[in-house]
C-alpha cells in the first residue's frame, strides 16, 4: 500500500519536474502577458506570468531587460506566484526621459513604488540583480513596508560613506579606467559602443568571465569588459536571446542605461538623510564565485566579513555559486529559482 503510494508520488513528481524542465527550456514567449502601465510620469513596459498568488517582482540590471528573468518567471509562476518584471526606466519598451537627472535613485525607486501600487498589492517579494539590486536596496531603505522579503543578486548593500562620494572613491581605488569612471562623461562611452556595434557590446558583456574590477582601456576598444570574447556562446545564452537584447538596445541606445551610473554621486547627495540607515528587511544574497563584483577587492571583503551583515541585520543567507559569473540569474537559472522559492516561502 505504502509502496504503491510512493510510486505514484514519484511519478507525479517526475511529471511535474519534466513539465517545469520543458517549460524553462523552451519558453513560449506568447504565454507571457506584456502590457504598458503608467507609473510616476512615464509609460512602463511590464511582463507578467501567473494571474494569482503573491507578487514576486523582478528588477533587472545593466545592460539587460525584463527578459533576464525569463527562467525565474516561468519557475515561480508554476509554483503559484504572480511573477512581474518591468523594463526599468530607459530600457527596452519603457519610456526613456532625456535628462541625466531623470535617472536618480528617487526617479527609479519612485517608478517601482508606483508600479507596486498599480498592481493592486500592498507588498511584494522583491528580487533584484546588478542595478536592479541597487534599486532593491533603495526600496528596502525608503519604503520597507512594501517589501516582504528581498533576494539580492550580485550587488550587496553599500552603506553610504558620509566622507566620500562614491564615484570619486571608486576611481581612486580602481583607477580612472574602472568602468564606472569611464561611464561618467556624457556621450563618450556611447560613441565607443557605437563604434563597435550593439551586438558586440551586448555579447561581450553578457558572456564575460573576467574576474576582478572591470577595466576598460581608454583609446582601444573601450567597451571591452572581456578582452577574450569566445567565438562560441555559452549553453545558457542562445543567439535568439542575444538578438532579443540587441533589438531593444538598437532602439534605445545605451545613454539611458549609462545615465544610471552618472547619478551615483547625485544619489549619494540625495540620500544623506539615510546615512547610517540599516536594512531591516529579511534578505538572501546570491552571487557567483566568478562574479566581477564579488571578485573585486573591497566588495568581497565587505560581503565575507561581518560588515554586510551589520548593515543588513536580517541578512539570512549568503550564497556563492560555484563556477558561476556575474549573470547568475541566466547562467545558473534553475538554481537561482530554487533559492528564491525556498527563501520567500518562509515569509
Ligand atoms: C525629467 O527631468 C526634467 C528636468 O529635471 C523634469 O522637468 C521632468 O519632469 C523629468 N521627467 C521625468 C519623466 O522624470
Ligand atoms: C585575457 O587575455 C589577456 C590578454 O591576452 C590575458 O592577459 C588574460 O589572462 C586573459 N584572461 C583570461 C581570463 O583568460
Amino acid at each position: 500500500m505504502a509502496k504503491v503510494g510512493m510510486k505514484k508520488l514519484c511519478l507525479v513528481l517526475l511529471v511535474a519536474y519534466f513539465n517545469l524542465w520543458q517549460e524553462t527550456n523552451a519558453m513560449d514567449l506568447a504565454e507571457i502577458k506584456e502590457r504598458t502601465v503608467e507609473v510616476n510620469g512615464i509609460k512602463m513596459n511590464i511582463v507578467e506570468k501567473g494571474d494569482e498568488g503573491p507578487v514576486v517582482l523582478f528588477l533587472h540590471g545593466f545592460p539587460e531587460l525584463w527578459y533576464s528573468w525569463r527562467h525565474q518567471m516561468v519557475a515561480l509562476s508554476s509554483l503559484g506566484y504572480r511573477a512581474v518584471a518591468p523594463d526599468l526606466r530607459g530600457y527596452g519598451d519603457t519610456e526613456a526621459p532625456p535628462a541625466i537627472a531623470n535617472y536618480t535613485a528617487f526617479d527609479i525607486a519612485g517608478d517601482i513604488v508606483s508600479l507596486i501600487e498599480s498592481l493592486g498589492v500592498g507588498q511584494v517579494y522583491l528580487v533584484g540583480h546588478d542595478w536592479g539590486s541597487i534599486i532593491g536596496w533603495y526600496l528596502c531603505l525608503f519604503r520597507p513596508e512594501l517589501v516582504k522579503a528581498y533576494v539580492s543578486l550580485s550587488v550587496p548593500y553599500l552603506h553610504r560613506d558620509p566622507q566620500v562620494r562614491p564615484v570619486d572613491g571608486l576611481c581612486a581605488l580602481y583607477g580612472p579606467n574602472y568602468y564606472i569612471c569611464r561611464f561618467q562623461k556624457p556621450g563618450e562611452m556611447e560613441a565607443q559602443m557605437a563604434a563597435v556595434g550593439t551586438p558586440y557590446v551586448i555579447r561581450n558583456i553578457l558572456t564575460s568571465r573576467e574576474t576582478g574590477p572591470p577595466i576598460l582601456p581608454e583609446g582601444e576598444y573601450g567597451t571591452g569588459f572581456n578582452p577574450n570574447m569566445s567565438r562560441t556562446l555559452p549553453s545558457w545564452l542562445t543567439q535568439d536571446d542575444l538578438n532579443y537584447y540587441v533589438s531593444k538596445f538598437e532602439k534605445t541606445g545605451f545613454t539611458p542605461a549609462l545615465n544610471y551610473y552618472r547619478n551615483l554621486n547625485s544619489n549619494w547627495e540625495l540620500t544623506a538623510p539615510w546615512s547610517g540607515g540599516k536594512i531591516q528587511t529579511p534578505v538572501m544574497f546570491i552571487t557567483g564565485e566568478l562574479d566581477s563584483v564579488y571578485t573585486t577587492s573591497y566588495f568581497r571583503e565587505y560581503i565575507d566579513s561581518g560588515d554586510f551583515k551589520e548593515d543588513v541585520p536580517n541578512l539570512k543567507q549568503i550564497i556563492v555559486q560555484k563556477g558561476v559569473a556575474h549573470f547568475n540569474n541566466q547562467e545558473a537559472a534553475d538554481e537561482v529559482s530554487d533559492y528564491i522559492y525556498h527563501f520567500i516561502t518562509q515569509f
